[in-house]
């Protein structure tokens, strides 16, 4: 049999895509550390023996690295911001994810939920929080009168951070140009942030959600201001049903200040 030839880097990826998701499928789950940031990742061993036509022709021109910021400024319209997000390789997450996760609901909603990343059913779905903790959450929504139609929900990243892992503080920065663009064009009445994770991403506030729930601070994006309540993510209770009655307390704050809003 002839040698096979050395796997290309995009190669090895397609492969590890495809081996994650079948693990996924049977139930495994595979916990892959996130990448360092493209800056501090080791650049490739020089060739030693170039043959000589490669060693005199011109270096290839570096293929520009894309500018999330520039993207998601560009985009007037959470249909354009998805196209944008669907077109920005800058997020390794995006490497072994089957799909981007962008919103579910309706995007002119006064209340616009955020959570921490897509699990493995809403990677293979496409959509957010369609899995048990999505189910939790559409319950918790529903008993203060909140559905499809008059909420607005998506995360802080786009893609599934592999193993079901927290999303990085690297790979939410990557996203984060985005997340803001999609709050400045959602201009929700009100932000319910689903877990410690968006609440520090959004609120830059790393005092653990047990400490900081239930209190409204101001998410600040673009010119846009809207009043933010931390939550227990829907998970954490499904973990913790003990910890429900705070999350309900919580969820009757949020009623009454949308009441209010009008
Ligand atoms: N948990 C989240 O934070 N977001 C989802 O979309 C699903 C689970």
């Amino acid at each position: 049999m002839p040698p096979s030839p050395p796997m290309t880097e995009a190669g090895a990826l397609a492969a590890l895509k495809g081996l994650v998701g079948w693990w996924s499928d049977s139930g495994i789950e595979v916990d892959i550390p996130p990448a360092p940031p493209p800056a501090l990742r080791k650049a490739a061993p020089e060739r030693r023996t170039a043959p000589a036509a490669a060693r005199s022709a011109p270096a290839a021109p570096e293929v520009p690295a894309q500018d999330g910021r520039a993207m998601a400024r560009s985009a007037t319209s959470i249909v354009a911001l998805k196209a944008a997000v669907e077109s920005f390789d800058g997020c390794e997450l995006k490497r072994t994810a089957r799909n981007m996760v962008f919103a579910r609901g309706n995007p002119d909603a006064p209340l616009m939920v955020i959570g921490e990343g897509p699990g493995q059913d809403e990677d293979r779905e496409g959509l957010p929080f369609v899995g048990k903790a999505g189910q939790m959450l559409d319950r918790m929504l529903a008993a203060i009168g909140h559905g499809e139609d008059n909420t607005y929900i998506t995360n802080v990243v786009f893609w599934r951070p592999p193993g079901n892992r927290k999303p990085s503080s690297d790979e939410i920065e990557l996203c984060r140009p985005f997340v803001e663009r999609h709050i400045a064009l959602a201009r929700p009445k009100l932000i319910l942030l689903a877990g410690g994770v968006s609440t520090e991403a959004l609120l830059g506030r790393n005092d653990g959600i047990t400490a900081i729930r239930g209190q409204w601070s101001e998410v600040r994006v673009e010119g846009h201001s809207a009043p933010a309540l931390p939550i227990f993510h829907p998970a954490f209770l499904l973990r913790r049903p003990q910890e429900k009655a705070k999350a309900w307390a919580d969820l009757l704050m949020l009623a009454e200040r949308l009441e209010e809003l009008g």
